[in-house]
């Protein structure tokens, strides 16, 4: 059975900053007030509109908006270019989350695309959802950030030459372990650090744009001019561009993972979405202007972290300052990634959809260990094996196939349920617009730059049927699997949260 999360809401807005589906399942052990029996618990609607578009904006920016300008240009191949589609990233991103509204008003339970897909298409999509974000769309996220964390972390210390990538992935596990350490051990501290994190990025960023503004003010406009000068990109290019500026975005339906605990959705959530993501491209937009007014395009490309450069040149004595608010603001994103990817866990092996030990809880702290330490694993050997731009581009491959079968969800139910209430109804072109362009996203670099990664994607996808079959549709369990699961559970310490609800 779907099950409300818990009790999210009393936790105040801040503890939902993380991009986190179903936090409050994670508390059910710590209502021993008699009302754990009932799977229903009432959740409260306190996020106002402001609370809504913070969430959005606190889980957009991250890492990407500080390592992505750099391959952007380099696919693009002039600064024009590449600057429309920061622009077209922000309008896709907006477009895409007023389809979601209507899904996330329509059905609001937590699962968010989970349940999408399971109303529209069934369980065998809606298992493929999970099993492809619990196994590839998490992790990726959480290796990325991890991996822009450290190529800020080492850059600010390594001046004269690239810093070698041996020592930048070394920092960027050491960056996981300390994520997986403080998640598992409370729940709290982890949406501390989420907390005192997410105000570090607004400082990123507000640093940048008064830089960049001062330096045009002084008139340093010579690296925007003639800014489509260079070769137009052909078509595979730009949708790999796409990959790079949509990476930047992502999070943009965040919203939908708390529905529940939104005060008034069909107004405020449509709302939050249209003052939110434009605000973030703004954001974007002036701070590749900034970029720009302190570097040439080539200087933005052949920097390893564009806003140590950005700092190096404006903020003189200051210039620290750069390193430290990004490695604190990617910190926080992948602290809030791990916190989400536990909780998706949680509630995939809940749904009997992964193996029963990945939604257990330890016994004292609370916290889902065996999933948090499941993720960090799978992020540690994607650090190992991937580089920031070719997990970028296998994240966003995948990430995009499963955008756009919500878009595809939404315009099914429009046919298949025609009288379930909308609260929110979107018009029907924006859709079918998303969703065009995400065929053409995940179809045009197969055929234009085809790469490892996409058929790794598209396999990792289809085995998923293969497990689908036989564990969750006909429900086996191979004998060992007890063994296994019991050796873990008293390795680990972590019990079913069913027994600790008695
Ligand atoms: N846009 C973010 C960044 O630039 C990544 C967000 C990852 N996605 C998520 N749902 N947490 O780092």
């Amino acid at each position: 059975t779907m099950c409300a999360n818990g009790s999210i809401g009393t936790e105040g807005p801040e503890a939902t900053e993380t991009d986190s589906s179903g936090t409050g399942r994670m508390r059910k052990p710590l209502e021993r007030n008699g009302s754990t029996q009932n799977d229903t618990v009432h959740l409260e609607r306190r996020l106002g509109l402001f609370s809504g578009v913070a969430l959005i904006v606190g889980t957009m920016i991250g890492s990407g908006i500080f390592v992505s300008p750099s391959g952007l240009l380099v696919r693009t191949g002039s600064v024009g270019v590449s600057f429309i589609i920061w622009l077209a990233c922000g309008l896709l991103s907006l477009l895409g989350a007023l389809a979601y509204a209507e899904l996330g008003t329509m059905n609001t339970s937590s699962g968010a695309e989970w349940a999408y897909f399971m109303d529209a298409y069934g369980p065998a999509p809606a298992f493929l959802f999970s099993w492809v974000s619990t196994l590839v769309l998490k992790p990726s996220q959480m290796a990325i950030i991890c991996l822009s964390f450290a190529q800020y972390a080492v850059e600010a210390f390594v001046t004269e030459c690239d810093p070698p990538g041996g020592v930048v992935k070394m920092v960027a596990l050491v960056a996981i372990v300390m994520i997986l350490f403080v998640n598992c051990y409370s729940v709290n501290l982890g949406m501390a650090v989420q907390n005192v994190f997410t105000a570090a990025k607004l400082v990123a960023v507000v640093i940048v744009i008064c830089g960049g503004a001062w330096k045009l003010f002084q008139g340093n406009t010579q690296h925007l001019s003639n800014a489509f000068n260079g070769p137009m990109p052909n078509i595979g290019a730009i949708a790999t561009a796409f990959y790079t500026g949509l990476w930047a975005y992502d999070g943009w339906n965040n919203l939908n993972y708390v529905t529940e605990e939104i005060k008034n959705p069909s107004k405020n959530l449509p709302r939050s979405i249209i003052i939110g993501i434009p605000l973030v491209t703004l954001c974007y937009a002036l701070i590749n202007i900034s970029y720009l007014a302190a570097m040439s395009a080539q200087e933005m490309i052949e920097s390893e972290a564009v806003a140590v450069t950005f700092g190096n040149r404006i903020l003189g004595a200051l210039a620290w300052l750069m390193p430290l608010s990004v490695t604190v603001s990617t910190f926080g994103s992948a602290n809030g990634t791990l916190f989400a990817a536990g909780r998706l866990c949680f509630a995939a092996s809940r749904e009997g959809h992964l193996l029963d030990i990945l939604s257990y809880v330890h016994v004292r702290r609370l916290t889902p260990a065996p999933g948090l330490i499941f993720h960090s694993l799978i992020a540690s050997a994607m650090v190992l094996h991937g580089t920031i731009d070719s997990l970028i581009d296998f994240f966003s491959f995948t990430a995009w196939i499963f955008y756009g079968g919500a878009m595809l969800a939404l315009i099914v139910m429009r046919y298949t349920k025609p009288n379930h209430p909308r609260p929110y109804k979107v018009p029907i072109i924006i859709p079918v617009v998303v969703l065009v362009i995400s065929v053409y996203l995940v179809a045009a670099p197969i055929f234009e730059t085809p790469r490892i990664e996409y058929l790794y994607a598209l396999l990792f996808i289809f085995a998923g049927l293969i497990f689908y079959v036989p564990f969750v549709k006909l429900g086996m369990t191979p004998r060992f699997m007890n063994k296994v699961t019991l050796f873990f559970q008293l390795l680990l310490e972590v019990v079913p949260t069913s027994s600790m609800a008695m």
